[in-house]
């Protein structure tokens, strides 16, 4: 009966259950098919009486076929979202962070101070040729200032008979600059770059590392003078160092690039076991300390660099950027900036 038909509908529990009920009562050979096939031997008034309610019965078995279908697939996809659930509450799952290494945090520091005197960052290559290197910085062959630096050489040299090495400091991107100054313009300069970078040296202690940082400065004008130097470097450690009582000593030195040549110090005091920049070095409890190698450049070298040494002049100066990094951070182990320790990193406040 029609009644018993959509009791079983209703309490079917699952689609296949439902599908077979459809073609229980609907499908080809289904019951209610069956009762549709009869009216064509009734009279016509019998069917008059019997096709509606056959039709009626139809339609309603018809009805809740897809209402108890629809039921199902509803309460599917709700257990589906239920189990699904993300609780956006919960804290969520912590991802280590990395954070930028002290090295790179200062030659951001400094080239964000410099840049701030009107000075571009330019670089050079890692590997250079020894004339870059030295011969241009006026230390030809068997100069006895190349045997201070101990240099990491290339068992072959170069297309045009060059020696190869990993640059010793970072001096040759001054003669890289002028070249590149000179190609663009043949009138040549003004310059005013910092060279930022990566130098090699054959040394390993507690205090070198065979890689270290060097930041090179270079100012190419006409009528410059040590004033203008002076005024740079003391400019430079004031904002890098963010005091205003940076004390500098400038002490007659030899560089062969640079004529006159100039050592910096910086006054300094201990301070919990810990070197402070500031004040005077002669002041009670104060020392100095070597920051800088400068000078006014050599007029071979700017001549090296294509430009006219009656022409323009300039200074240069060099400093080891690990050691600027140890003096503000109060780091004492140049070696543990390249351990990669996170447990260092962090002591120092550069870690997550
Ligand atoms: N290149 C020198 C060094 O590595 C530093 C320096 C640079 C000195 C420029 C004078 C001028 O020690």
């Amino acid at each position: 009966t029609g009644s018993e038909a959509l009791a079983r509908i209703e309490s079917a529990s699952d689609l296949d259950t439902v599908e077979a009920l459809r073609v229980e009562f609907l499908g080809k050979q289904g019951s209610i098919s069956g009762l549709l096939k009869t009216l064509g031997k009734m009279s016509p008034d019998e069917r008059k009486v019997e096709g509606p309610k056959i039709h009626a019965l139809r339609e309603s078995v018809n009805d809740a076929l897809a209402a108890r279908k629809d039921a199902l697939e509803t309460a599917a996809l709700e257990a589906r979202l239920a189990s699904e659930t993300v609780d956006l509450s919960l804290p969520a799952p912590e991802t280590p962070r990395g954070t930028v290494h002290p090295i790179s945090q200062v030659m951001d520091e400094l080239a964000e101070v410099f840049a701030d005197m009107g000075f571009a960052v330019a670089t050079g290559p890692e590997i250079e040729d020894d004339w870059h290197n030295f011969t241009a910085l006026n230390m030809p062959e068997s100069h006895p200032a190349r045997a201070m630096h101990d240099t990491f050489y290339f068992p072959d040299k170069d297309d045009e008979g060059h020696d190869m090495l990993l640059r010793t400091h970072t001096s040759p991107v001054q003669i890289r600059s002028m070249l590149e100054v000179v190609k663009k313009n043949p009138g040549g300069a003004p310059i005013r770059i910092i060279a930022p970078g990566r130098v090699y040296r054959s040394d390993s202690d507690a205090t070198h590392t065979p890689m270290f940082h060097q930041i090179e400065g270079l100012v190419i004008d006409k009528g410059i003078h040590l004033g203008h130097l002076k005024w740079t470097l003391e400019t430079f450690l004031k904002a890098y160092f963010e005091r205003d009582d940076i004390v500098l000593r400038l002490r007659p030195s030899y560089f062969p690039f640079t004529e006159p040549s100039v050592e910096v110090d910086v006054g300094y005091a201990v301070e919990n076991g810990r070197r402070v920049v500031g004040g005077s070095g002669d002041a009670p409890g104060h020392a100095w300390m070597e920051v800088l190698g400068s000078g006014m450049v050599n007029r071979h070298v700017i001549a090296a660099g294509g430009l006219d040494p009656d022409e323009w002049q300039g200074f240069a100066f060099g400093t080891g950027v690990d050691r600027l990094a140890m003096l503000k951070y109060g780091m004492d182990d140049l070696r543990a900036f390249f351990d990669g320790d996170v447990r260092w990193l962090s002591h120092y406040g550069f870690s997550a």
